[in-house]
C-alpha cells in the first residue's frame, strides 16, 4: 500500500479540506503515515492569509525535498498559496509535480493519475463557483471516538475587506443546502459527536435554504447535540434573528468571535469593513443583553497603510471598553492584487518597527484583561465537555467551558462526558481544577483517547 502525509496550514476551512483529502486518498488505497520520510505523496496544504504563512510552507518544502530524492515521492501543493500562484508554483519550485486549488480535492485522482502515469506536472485552480459545487461529506466514521467536530456550511466570501485575500483564493460564497447540513451533523452525533461548531469564512451570510440563525436553531435539535458554535462572521451581519438564537437556545454555545480589526473608523473605511466603532459596540451591547456573560473574542490588524499613532490609540480604548475574553491580533501583511497592498504607498506604509511596537503593547493589554476575567473564575464551578487527556499530563484530563475556556483538571470522566469542574488556579488563556461531579456520559462508548500521532501533520497557524 501507498503512504501519504499532509502538511496542514491555516484556518479551520484547510483542516476540514486536508480531511476531505484524506478520504479522497483512502478511496485510491493510500494509507496515512505520520512520518513524511516513509511517504509516497507529500501534500502541503497552504494558506495565504500573510507572508509569513507562504514562507512557511516555502521552508515545509524544502525539507520535504529529499524524500522525493530518496524514495520518489510525489509532492503537490494544495490550498490558498495554490490557488494564488497557479503554475506559477511550479516554476518557482522545480521539484513540485502538481497544484491544485481548494476546489479541486475530488479531482486528485485524477491528478496524482496524470503525474505518476504521464510523468506531466499538473496545475489544477479552476473555481466550482456555483450550485455545482459538491460540498464534499465527511465519512462520520472517520469522526468515531471524537467528541468535537466541524462541519462545513459555505464556502469563500464575497465581502471585499481591503487587506483580505480570502476572496482571491476561496472564490465567491456558496452555501450548502441546509438539509446536507443537518444530516451530517446527526450522522455525527450518531458516532458520539456531542459538539460541531459550523464553519465558513463569512457563516452568516449563509444561503442554504434557511437563515443562519435557523440553521444554528435546527442544528441544536439534532439529538445528541449539546452545544453549537460557529466561526467566522462578520459584524454587520450579526441580525437581531441571530442574537434572538442566543436568547432562546441555550445549546448554542455562550462564545462568538466578532473580528473588529481595528478601533478607528477612519482606518474600519479604508478597510472596507462597513461599519463603524459605534454600530459594532451597539450590536455587541444587544447581544450581551440576550445572553449575559458571553465570551466574546475578536481578531486585530495592527499597522494597517496610513493608520496613526491615535488611530492605534482608539484600538486600545475599545479593546479596554469591550474587554474581550481574547484577541488575536497581526501585523499588517501586503497581500498580491488587495486593494490595501496597491494603495500602501499612497496611504503610508507603518515602519516595521512601529508595527511591531504597537502589536506587543495591544498583546500586554489584552494579557492583562483576558488574566482579570479568568482569575474572577477562580473558586466557581465551571461545565467542561471533556475532550480527552491533557496535552501536558496524560494523567489529566481536558475540555472547554461552554464559552470557549480550555480547562486541564483532575478526574476521571470519559471523553464525551459533560462534568463539573472547580477551578482552583488560572492563566489568561487556561483554567485548571477539579472534577466535582459527572452531569452526563458519553452517548456511544468512547473510544481510547485518539494517540498522539495524527495521520496528518496539522499546523493550524493562520
Ligand atoms: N473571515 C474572517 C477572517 C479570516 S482571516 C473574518 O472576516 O473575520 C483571519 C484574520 O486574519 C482576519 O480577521 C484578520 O484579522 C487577519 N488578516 C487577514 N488578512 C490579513 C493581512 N493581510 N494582514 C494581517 N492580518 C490579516
Ligand atoms: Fe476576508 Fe473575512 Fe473580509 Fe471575507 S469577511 S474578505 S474572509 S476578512
Ligand atoms: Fe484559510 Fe489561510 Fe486560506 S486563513 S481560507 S487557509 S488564506
Amino acid at each position: 500500500m501507498k503512504r501519504y502525509f499532509i502538511h496542514t496550514f491555516g484556518c479551520q476551512m484547510n483542516v476540514n479540506d486536508s480531511l476531505r483529502m484524506s478520504e479522497v486518498l483512502a478511496k485510491m488505497s493510500y494509507e496515512p503515515t505520520p512520518v513524511p520520510e516513509n511517504a509516497d505523496l507529500i501534500i502541503l496544504n497552504t494558506c495565504a492569509i500573510r507572508e509569513k504563512a507562504e514562507d512557511k510552507m516555502l521552508s515545509a518544502l524544502g525539507r520535504y525535498k529529499p524524500v522525493k530524492a530518496s524514495r520518489g515521492a510525489l509532492i503537490g501543493v494544495g490550498g490558498c498559496v495554490a490557488q494564488q500562484e497557479k503554475d506559477r508554483l511550479l516554476k518557482k519550485v522545480p521539484y513540485l509535480d502538481f497544484v491544485f486549488g481548494p476546489d479541486n480535492i475530488a479531482k486528485l485522482p485524477d491528478i496524482i493519475g496524470r503525474v505518476a502515469e504521464d510523468r506531466a506536472r499538473v496545475v489544477e485552480t479552476a473555481f466550482v463557483h456555483s450550485e455545482e459545487y459538491v460540498f464534499p461529506r465527511a465519512d462520520p466514521e472517520t469522526s468515531r471516538g471524537k467528541v468535537t467536530e466541524f462541519v462545513t456550511v459555505m464556502k469563500g466570501c464575497d465581502n471585499v475587506c481591503s487587506f483580505c485575500v480570502v476572496p482571491h483564493t476561496r472564490g465567491r460564497e456558496v452555501s450548502r443546502a441546509f438539509p446536507d447540513v443537518l444530516v451530517e451533523v446527526a450522522d455525527l452525533a450518531k458516532v458520539g459527536v456531542r459538539e460541531v461548531t459550523l464553519i465558513g469564512q463569512n457563516v452568516n451570510s449563509y444561503a442554504g435554504g434557511i437563515s443562519f440563525a435557523q440553521l444554528l436553531l435546527r442544528t441544536a435539535e439534532v439529538p445528541g447535540i449539546e452545544r453549537v458554535r460557529f466561526t467566522t462572521s462578520h459584524p454587520h451581519d450579526l441580525s437581531d434573528e441571530l442574537i434572538e438564537a442566543f436568547r432562546i437556545q441555550p445549546k448554542i454555545a455562550p462564545h462568538f468571535h466578532l473580528p473588529v480589526q481595528c478601533g478607528s473608523d477612519r482606518i474600519l473605511k479604508m478597510m472596507r469593513r462597513d461599519y463603524t466603532v459605534v454600530q459594532y459596540l451597539e450590536r455587541l451591547e444587544k447581544l450581551r443583553q440576550a445572553r449575559p456573560g458571553i465570551a466574546v473574542t475578536t481578531d486585530i490588524i495592527v499597522g494597517f497603510p496610513g493608520e496613526t499613532e491615535e488611530d492605534f490609540e482608539m484600538t486600545m480604548k475599545l479593546t479596554e471598553q469591550v474587554r474581550y475574553d481574547n484577541q488575536f491580533s497581526f501585523v499588517f501583511s501586503p497581500r498580491p492584487k488587495t486593494g490595501a497592498a496597491l494603495r500602501e504607498n499612497e496611504w503610508g506604509p507603518v515602519p516595521h518597527e512601529v508595527k511591531i511596537a504597537r502589536l506587543e503593547r495591544l498583546q500586554k493589554l489584552q494579557r492583562k484583561i483576558s488574566g482579570e476575567i479568568t482569575a474572577e473564575l477562580v473558586g466557581s464551578e465551571v461545565e467542561v465537555l471533556v475532550e480527552g487527556h491533557s496535552r501536558y499530563d496524560a494523567s489529566k484530563r481536558f475540555g472547554r467551558t461552554p464559552e470557549n475556556r480550555t480547562v486541564n483538571f483532575d478526574g476521571d470522566a470519559p471523553a464525551g462526558a459533560i462534568v463539573k469542574v472547580k477551578v482552583e488556579r488560572a492563566t489568561p488563556n487556561q483554567l485548571a481544577g477539579n472534577q466535582v461531579s459527572v452531569l452526563s456520559l458519553p452517548t456511544v462508548e468512547p473510544l481510547p483517547v485518539a494517540p498522539a500521532t495524527s495521520p496528518f501533520h496539522v499546523v493550524a497557524e493562520a
